[in-house]
């Protein structure tokens, strides 16, 4: 167990103290670094001695651990999670219903570019979406929560995708628990990865990656099912 942020402050007043006495007229500075997936302090302690009176001297000591003792107790909730609970992978698949067009469609074109409409690639196009997603490809099967999220159209040269996607499972083991995308998806890509860079609940400080593939594509009904393959880290 790492030592409390409140021990860890006291101490560092402690051995600072009779520092600043001995060494009147020198500005002392500690630097705590915490390694947020190791938990792991990182001390350092610098005296840099050029002449200032006592008074400001003791001042700026005493303000920077006051500053030091508040900031130290930040990362104490992210330490207890990440030292009670051992990290460990978890990969499943699950399928994405996307309706571009037509009578209950699950996406919205929000905005575009005045040249829009003259680019290939559709630059400048911004689409939101709120997708169902399922346990298997047929929209009967089980709904396990939804896909919600904002795609632009970002590239001159590729038709390329800047995406931020937030997943909500509303039923299974993860019920409750979200996890959140952000990447370039390459549509011409077979296959296209994105990384996970966060989640909630079960998911907190998920990380790791999404491979996104398209299943079917019914293009009179503007319909598409994707499968999302996740393989995420998470305690
Ligand atoms: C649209 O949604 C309604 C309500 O869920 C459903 O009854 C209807 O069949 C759907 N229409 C199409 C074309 O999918
Ligand atoms: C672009 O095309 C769409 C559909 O054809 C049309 O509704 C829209 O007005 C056009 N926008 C511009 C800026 O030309
Ligand atoms: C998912 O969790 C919510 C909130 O706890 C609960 O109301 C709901 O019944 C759960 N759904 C399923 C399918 O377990």
């Amino acid at each position: 167990m790492p030592p409390s942020a409140v021990t860890t402050g006291r101490v560092a007043m402690d051995f600072a103290r009779p520092l600043c006495s001995s060494m009147a007229g020198s500005f002392i500075s500690a630097v705590v670094m915490l390694d947020k997936r190791k938990s792991m302090g990182v001390w350092s302690l610098s005296v840099i001695p050029f002449p200032v009176p006592d008074a400001v001297a003791l001042t700026l000591t005493k303000l920077f651990l006051f500053s030091f003792l508040v900031s130290s107790t930040v990362p104490t909730a992210k330490s207890e999670l990440l030292t009670s609970k051992r990290e460990k992978l978890s990969r499943f698949r699950v399928c994405v219903h996307d309706k571009i067009s037509g009578t209950n469609a699950t996406a919205a074109t929000v905005a575009q570019a005045s040249t829009t409409n003259q680019s290939a690639t559709s630059f400048g196009l911004v689409r939101v979406f709120d997708d169902v997603l399922t346990v298997g490809p047929e929209m009967s099967s089980k709904k396990v929560g939804v896909v919600q999220g904002m795609l632009a159209f970002a590239s001159q040269r590729e038709v390329a995708l800047l995406m931020s996607v937030t997943i909500m499972f509303t039923a299974g083991k993860y019920n409750g628990s979200g996890l959140t995308v952000v990447g370039k998806n390459l549509v011409s890509l077979k296959v296209k990865e994105m990384p996970i860079v966060g989640g909630t609940g079960l998911f907190r400080l998920a990380w790791d990656y999404v491979q996104i593939s398209t299943y079917s594509l019914d293009f009179k009904n503007g319909l598409s099912v994707l499968t999302y393959d996740f393989s995420v880290y998470h305690y």
